[in-house]
């Protein structure tokens, strides 16, 4: 299957089950076409984007001895890998003179996107909570409608987002643990382990697209676009290990473990916020 055919499919039907199963066969790119820039998605009404504030925000993790609270979670979990699927999507039409090596590998990590959607709302069902019983929000897909080049994407998102997520997929691990919930804390697990792949394809292209000599953490903060910055591509539970497998030098690590106060603080005037 053409890419652009395939990023099309996920971002002009509004059907669930073919944006989550189209691109099983083979990946092609002969015909990348011309830039285009979808404003929004097209999803069926449950799933549509929300006015700002209407979703249920993420439950606290003491509450989730409660079935629907994790069911909740899943639901808003879903919810952001189909934004992370159809981010990957928009950027694979914005960009179609980005390297065919690096579409062919957005593409595989879309697949997993795919499944992980799927995951987290198979997940919810068996809980209780159908996908699209609660409104969804616009968060990842509002903020990488801000990427002007392909660095800015691979700054933002595998390296931001999904950086984020090696933290946050354990801490949800762990919660859902603690609840007794073993199931959900497995298919986090799983999640993880994939992140950090989406984390290293991240970290191998802005080696390689960033400059000669270039110092790689002002390369990328430099294509961060607020409110992104450094302090987003973390958790609460920094998870050195998986950053140094995803391939990052441990004098970066030690930069992100220890963000100086100056780097780590709330900016004081956040206009686009
Ligand atoms: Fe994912
Ligand atoms: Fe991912």
């Amino acid at each position: 299957m053409e890419l652009r055919d395939f990023a099309e499919a996920i971002l002009t039907s509004p059907d669930l089950e073919t944006k989550l199963t189209v691109g099983s066969d083979e990946f092609t790119d002969r015909s990348p076409g011309s830039s285009r820039r979808l404003h929004e998605p097209a999803r069926c009404d449950a799933l549509k984007f929300a006015p700002p504030r209407s979703a249920p925000a993420m439950p606290k993790m003491g509450a989730f001895p409660d079935e629907k609270k994790r069911g909740l979670a899943h639901h808003i979990l879903a919810n952001h890998e189909l934004q992370a699927l159809e981010a990957m999507a928009w950027t694979l039409l914005a960009f179609p003179d980005a390297p065919t090596e690096f579409r062919l590998g957005v593409a595989e990590i879309m697949r997993e996107e795919q499944r992980h959607t799927r995951m987290h709302a198979e997940r919810a069902s068996r809980l209780g909570i159908c996908f699209g019983d609660y409104p969804v929000n616009c968060y990842i897909w509002k903020k990488m409608l801000s990427f002007e080049s392909v660095l800015d994407y691979v700054a933002g998102l595998p390296l931001v987002f999904e950086g984020a997520n090696l933290d946050h997929s354990l801490e949800f691990a762990d919660a859902f643990r603690s609840a007794g919930d073993l199931r959900s804390a497995a298919l986090m697990q799983t999640i993880h382990r994939d992140e950090i792949k989406h984390v290293r394809f991240g970290w191998n292209w802005l080696c390689q697209m960033a400059p000669a000599e270039a110092d790689l953490w002002e390369i990328w903060t430099k294509h961060l676009h607020w409110p992104l910055r450094a302090i987003k591509a973390r958790g609460n539970n920094f998870q050195r290990d998986a950053r140094l497998e995803a391939g990052m030098p441990v004098d970066f690590v030690d930069r992100l473990e220890h963000l100086t106060e100056e780097e780590a603080k709330e900016k004081p005037f956040a206009p686009q916020e």
